[in-house]
């Protein structure tokens, strides 16, 4: 019998609940349009299984609220600040921590440190938050995925990795003085959950020490990469996932993190430096606007909580029971007619709903039509990833630069949800699948100049 047979099994049970609603057709359209058709503006009241973010939507354990109820509320130097330092410290290596209130607050100090105008930051795929805010620095954003990484079908381990040759043409090429920042997004959030190889990593530190340039981890999901690299990576299934964690921390200058994903809290991140003079320059920044450098814009129980939810995030049995539970769900959606960005990665699987909705052109969002009909028919929220997110549009909204991929990401909330949820979502689909060219395509109304999917309003075309 192999060591694991039951792979699909948590190492937990459940033990406080919270009633989801149950809405008719007739309320769920009625509240959609309402939301202006947006599924950021619904309010969770009106929704059955919300897949819309991985992000500080997970469930604590009975030891976080133990560690919280301990939160020492100490305007400095409190004793919840050094458990939390000291447990960081432990998994990274970096001897400078500051905390913040969560990930974005990292990339707004960071970069506005270490970018200067007209400067390049370049990466395997800056996320949404993490390109407005080298933008709002001045600077601008260059992504480099991997070639694999355009194959939506292929089973490619690390389509999350960097394109090596074009990062080495651009430190070698006419705009290498402009490059200020390379950015590692682990696992690629913005590019199907994929995974980041440690061979990979270890190339673009390579590249950056050669050249003198600065090499950040943006490492929201440092668990589910360190086990990914463990089940896919030959010479790293001896290691624990914690081992390999820290060997991809101490591969780099430093890290942003928000702890919204594998920190299993609420809220929270984290700067890790090696850097004396960038930790000083990040310091003032961060006692000017988040809060002093112990806390960082967070309670006390904010700190405790997360100190204990690193530790529980990368053991290898929640680690193997929630990558199970995503590939399975996977699997069931295949079996329902609808294509997923391959191979299953941890936090989210990618619909191809430009493959679903051929019927539906990019600038009827076929995403945004997906998504819709996923709460339309179930009350599932989730987002898409597709034109309306990313496509270029000119004043009118009108779609003039289709993206490259219509996809849906339905994220899954750590510890919340049980395979019979996702059996849910999976029948939901395969009931939307039995006749896909009844889904409509969608218009925009009105939308915000930066990060327009937040705030976008739709409506749909008859
Ligand atoms: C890869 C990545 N980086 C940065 C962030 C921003 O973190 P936060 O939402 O905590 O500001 C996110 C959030 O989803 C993310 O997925």
């Amino acid at each position: 019998m192999p060591e694991f047979p039951y792979p699909l099994l948590p190492p937990y049970r459940i033990k406080v609940v919270e009633p989801i609603p149950f809405l008719t057709a007739e309320q769920r359209r009625e509240a959609y349009a309402a939301a202006g058709h947006n599924p950021f503006n619904l309010r969770a009241d009106q929704i059955t299984v919300d897949l819309l973010s991985d992000s500080g939507t997970g469930a604590t354990s009975a030891d976080q609220e133990a560690a919280a109820a301990r939160g020492d509320e100490s305007y400095a130097g409190a004793r919840y600040w050094f458990r939390f330092r000291d447990e960081v410290q432990d998994l990274t290596g970096y001897p400078h921590i500051l905390p913040v209130h969560q990930g974005r607050a990292a990339e707004r100090i960071v970069f506005s440190a270490l970018l200067r105008p007209g400067q390049l930051c370049v990466s395997n795929t800056h996320f949404d938050t993490t390109h407005a805010n080298v933008e709002l620095a001045g600077a601008h954003t260059l992504d480099l995925p991997c070639a694999e990484a355009r194959d939506l079908d292929s089973d490619h381990p690390f389509k999350g990795n960097i394109d090596l040759y074009a990062l080495e043409r651009t430190l070698t090429g006419p705009d290498a003085d402009r490059v200020g920042l390379v950015l590692m997004t682990i696992t690629n959030n913005g590019l199907g959950a994929q995974p980041v190889s440690m061979a990979n990593l270890e190339a673009v530190a390579a590249l950056c020490r050669r050249h003198g340039v600065p090499f950040l981890l943006d490492a929201a999901r440092f668990a589910e990469n360190a086990w990914l690299v463990r089940e896919r990576e030959a010479g790293y299934a001896h290691l624990t996932p914690r081992e390999i964690a820290t060997r991809a921390f101490q591969l780099a200058d430093g890290c942003l993190v928000s702890l919204k994903k594998d920190g299993l809290a609420p809220v929270g991140g984290f700067i890790g430096l090696r850097s004396a003079d960038l930790f000083a320059t990040c310091e003032a920044n961060l006692i000017a606007t988040e809060g002093f450098s112990t806390y960082g814009g967070l309670a006390g129980h904010d700190l405790e909580r997360i100190a204990q939810g690193l530790r529980e995030v990368i053991d290898e049995h929640y680690l193997r029971s929630r990558a199970a539970s995503t590939a399975r769900l996977a699997d069931l959606i295949h079996d329902a007619g609808v294509d997923t960005v391959r191979p299953a990665g941890v936090h989210a699987l990618y619909l191809n709903a430009g493959r679903f909705l051929p019927h539906l052109t990019p600038d009827l969002f076929p995403g945004h039509s997906l998504a819709s009909e996923l709460y339309l028919t179930g009350g599932i929220r989730c987002a898409e990833l597709g034109s309306l997110y990313l496509g270029g549009m000119d004043e009118e909204h009108r779609l003039v630069q289709p993206a490259p991929f219509e996809l849906v990401r339905l994220a899954i909330p750590r510890r919340v949800y049980t395979d019979a949820h996702l059996d849910y979502v999976a029948a939901i689909l395969a009931e939307i699948a039995k006749d896909p060219e009844r889904v409509r395509g969608y218009r925009i109304v009105s939308a915000p100049p930066l990060l327009r999917h937040f705030k976008v309003r739709l409506e749909p075309v008859e």
